[in-house]
């Protein structure tokens, strides 16, 4: 199958072409993958996704000592918030904490309704202001790009001012209703794929991420 990396007129998508992302999103893919399995491959592909999404945050220079000499290194300039949608995102987060430590979790709950494909809102215990300044959205699927619109939505509205999008695997209808909604948020993903069915599923996509995640199909 051929592999899709641009949807026209968008540029803020970047779309992994690493091999070892593309092997890992085949695994993750296919349908004999165990939850087991599949939970790591969601972890591992969210580490390298994260390794392309934070390549250009700030740092500040920071003073050590190494054994022999001083030493002048850095450290991330900005706090970063981790916002795993619920449930699917979950898988993203302990990958993203073992690259961030110090990185915030905020959880937001959402959930498609079957019959519109519109983001059902259930949790969000957002403090009434911002905490940090960079904020990076986990959740594996992009689809209708509904659920990512809404929790951009709520980020910028908690006063958030520079978003990151990291998914696995997107539609190009998901990338065109986020950028067209948020054209400033950039949208990092291991897989572009060919288009939605008729329930909303991403094709060839992997299924239902949060049910090959927790054993629930
Ligand atoms: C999935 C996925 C996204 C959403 C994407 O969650 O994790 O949040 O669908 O679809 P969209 O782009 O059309 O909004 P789902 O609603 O299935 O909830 P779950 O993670 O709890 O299973
Ligand atoms: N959510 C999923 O988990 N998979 C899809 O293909 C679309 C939405």
């Amino acid at each position: 199958m051929t592999d899709f990396t641009t949807v026209s007129g968008v540029d803020q998508l970047h779309v992994s072409t690493h091999p070892l992302v593309r092997e890992k999103v085949t695994r993750l893919r296919d349908e004999t993958t165990p939850p087991k399995i599949f939970r790591e491959l969601i972890a591992e592909i969210a580490t390298l996704l994260l390794y392309e999404a934070t390549a250009d945050l700030p740092t500040d220079e920071r003073e050590i000592r190494t054994p022999l000499a001083p030493y002048t290194g850095a450290r991330l300039k900005d706090k970063v918030g981790l916002i795993p949608v619920l449930r699917a995102g979950i898988g993203m987060v302990e990958a993203a904490l073992e690259l961030m430590p110090e990185a915030q979790v905020w959880h937001i709950g959402l959930f498609r309704d079957e019959r519109t494909l519109r983001p059902i809102s259930y949790y969000n215990k957002l403090p009434s202001s911002a905490t940090v300044q960079v904020c990076l959205v986990l959740d594996p699927m992009l689809a209708t790009g509904g659920s990512a619109t809404e929790t951009v939505d709520i980020l910028k509205k908690w006063g958030a001012k520079r978003i990151k999008y990291v998914g696995i695997i997107a539609a190009p209808e998901g990338v065109r209703a986020l950028s067209s909604a948020h054209p400033d948020v950039p949208i990092h993903v291991a897989a572009l794929d060919e288009r939605l069915n008729e329930k909303g599923y991403i094709v060839p996509g992997l299924g239902d991420a949060g049910d090959r995640q927790f054993g629930t199909g």
